[in-house]
């Protein structure tokens, strides 16, 4: 069988799904016995071979928890997912390498998608806080680094990862998750602007807006009445020395200066 992307095979699901429910609904109308009805009957028979092997054929990636043989590739796909993305070279394989051994990873969402045999993406949660102004502290948490293979993005492994991992942590009891990035991106998770739900990104006046600060509620109501700041864990800060120490051990990669960087 050729090895379609998952963004072809979504799209011939989708397609067929649509195809066949027509087919369902023209089928209650044609007379049992007749030619028309015994013909649409097989058409839909046919689509649900079809949609079974789609379906196959989808699970060949298969999203599980990183395990401890995981641990370098994952940092290697999440050096060529960021390098020169955001900066000249990148820190946050040096983030995740780190992050494990802190007491905010949350190790149950430190998942990875993978195909036939390599990693393909990599997402980690972190345990954070939101201080309220009346002086309460809420526990949330919040993902990334996200990383999916520069070759594999923009084909669906990212979110099907993000989604895989956010009903995850809805089972674990997690209230609300934030992320820092592209709202065009994570709106389509029912992210909004924390400033939509009270909530605001430590550093930034409350009457700027930080778009890129997002968060979802995972229980309806959660942060209902909260007004209060939101500050990055200090796991994800790290020193450029450290950085560049930890990223002498991975073979040597061009640091440049792009546009679009953000520095
Ligand atoms: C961001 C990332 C995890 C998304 O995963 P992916 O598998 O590539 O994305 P998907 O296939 O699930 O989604 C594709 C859609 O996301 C959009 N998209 C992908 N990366 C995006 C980004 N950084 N910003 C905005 N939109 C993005 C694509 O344009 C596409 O949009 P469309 O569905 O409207 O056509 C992946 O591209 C990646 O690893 N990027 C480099 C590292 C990174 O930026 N991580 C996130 C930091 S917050």
């Amino acid at each position: 069988m050729n090895h379609y992307t998952i963004y072809e095979l979504l799209e011939a699901r989708r397609s067929i799904a649509s195809t066949q429910s027509k087919c369902e609904k023209a089928l209650l109308k044609l007379q049992p016995g007749k030619s028309q009805h015994t013909l649409t009957a097989h058409r839909i028979a046919a689509f649900k071979i079809a949609l079974e092997l789609i379906d196959q054929e989808l699970t060949r990636m298969t999203i599980r928890p990183e395990e401890p043989k995981d641990y370098r590739e994952a940092e290697e796909l999440t050096r060529e997912a960021f390098w020169n993305k955001y900066r000249p070279g990148c820190f946050e394989h040096y983030v995740l390498h780190r992050y494990r051994s802190r007491p905010e990873f949350v190790k149950e969402l430190d998942y990875v998608a993978e195909e036939d045999g390599k990693l393909v993406a990599h997402i980690m949660y972190s345990h954070a806080i939101i201080t309220t102004d009346d002086g309460r502290v809420i526990p949330i948490m919040v993902f990334g680094p996200v990383s999916v293979l520069p070759e594999k993005q923009g084909k669906g492994y990212g979110s099907r990862l993000i989604r895989r991992t956010l009903d995850l942590a809805e089972k674990l009891g997690c209230g609300a998750v934030a992320i820092t990035g592209d709202p065009a991106y994570y709106h389509r998770f029912g992210f909004v602007s924390g400033s939509a739900l009270g909530v605001y990104y430590g550093g930034v006046p409350r009457t700027e807006e930080a778009p890129f600060f997002m968060v979802k509620e995972l229980k309806a109501g959660f942060l209902r009445g909260v007004t209060g700041v939101y500050k990055d864990p200090e796991g994800y800060f790290a020193a450029d020395d450290d950085v560049d120490a930890f990223d002498a051990g991975f073979p040597p990669k061009e640091k440049k200066k792009l546009p679009g960087q953000l520095v």
